[in-house]
């Protein structure tokens, strides 16, 4: 089923005291849309994080986490131990972690294999970098990027999966996608996943949207047809804007 979903990627932000304060006022907020609300503190700070939204119409998910099930991965941590803590998302693939930490489509297959073996929800993330744009690339970039990481899946594996879109050149530069490249690009998302596996998985995928989304321009982007929702960086870390965007559904 196609959801709206406003999902936060604190990045490597907010120690516990930080976090702490974050959450309390993420619990001030009254949430006035449809919109699932998601939270993806850092490592450290997801139980403490789980523990006090217990109530709250709020899903913590984990930034990351490795494809094996166990072993010797110094500084790693497992879809089990995300289990074990009450995590039933993940995030998968985000344009920093394929930057800085070498993720690759080969490697992200094989996290998206073990999170679904485990019944874990993935977010997964991809995206075009600011040449592939200029060079016109950016649908063959973003449709080789879905084949490579998800295309061996069965059609059913996709009820536990959305897809963020985030152009590279719009994450954390404050420069956005228009509404307008938004949709074009998930309409032509929702058209490979369609030609893949046919019309009813394409029809009830939720497409999020990421980069420099803000509450100024929410609105907009989150009124295209084709746009489900948002992952959502530097407007996250403040709880007023975070709930203007979820709210601008
Ligand atoms: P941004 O980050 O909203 O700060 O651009 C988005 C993301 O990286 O998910």
């Amino acid at each position: 089923m196609r959801k709206h979903i406003v999902a936060g990627n604190w990045k490597m932000n907010n120690d516990l005291s930080q976090t702490a304060a974050l959450i309390s006022d993420l619990k001030e907020q009254e949430k006035t849309s449809d919109a699932e609300v998601m939270i993806a503190p850092s490592f450290t700070n997801l139980w403490h994080t789980f523990e006090s939204t217990r109530e709250d119409d709020i899903e913590v998910v984990a930034q990351n986490m490795h494809f094996a099930e166990n072993g010797a991965y110094t500084g790693e941590v497992s879809a089990r131990m995300l289990k074990s803590i009450g995590i039933r998302t993940v995030i998968l693939g985000h344009s920093e972690r394929r930057a800085y930490y070498n993720e690759t489509d080969e490697s992200l297959a094989k996290k998206v294999d073990t999170a679904l073996a485990n019944e874990m929800r993935v977010i997964f993330c991809f995206g075009e970098e600011l040449a592939d744009r200029k060079a016109g690339n950016e649908e063959s970039v973003v449709e080789g990027q879905i084949k490579n990481a998800l295309f061996h899946l069965p059609a059913d594996a996709f009820t536990n999966i959305v897809l963020a879109y985030e152009p590279v050149w719009a994450i954390g530069t404050g420069e956005t996608a228009s509404p307008g490249q938004a949709q074009d690009m998930h309409a032509f998302i929702r058209k490979t996943l369609e030609n893949k596996y046919g019309h009813q998985v394409a029809d009830d995928m939720t497409i999020l949207y990421g980069g420099s989304v803000k509450p100024g321009n929410a609105k907009e982007i989150f009124g295209k047809p084709d746009v489900d929702g948002g992952l959502i960086g530097g407007a996250a870390l403040n709880a007023d804007d975070f709930y203007a965007i979820v709210n601008a559904f």
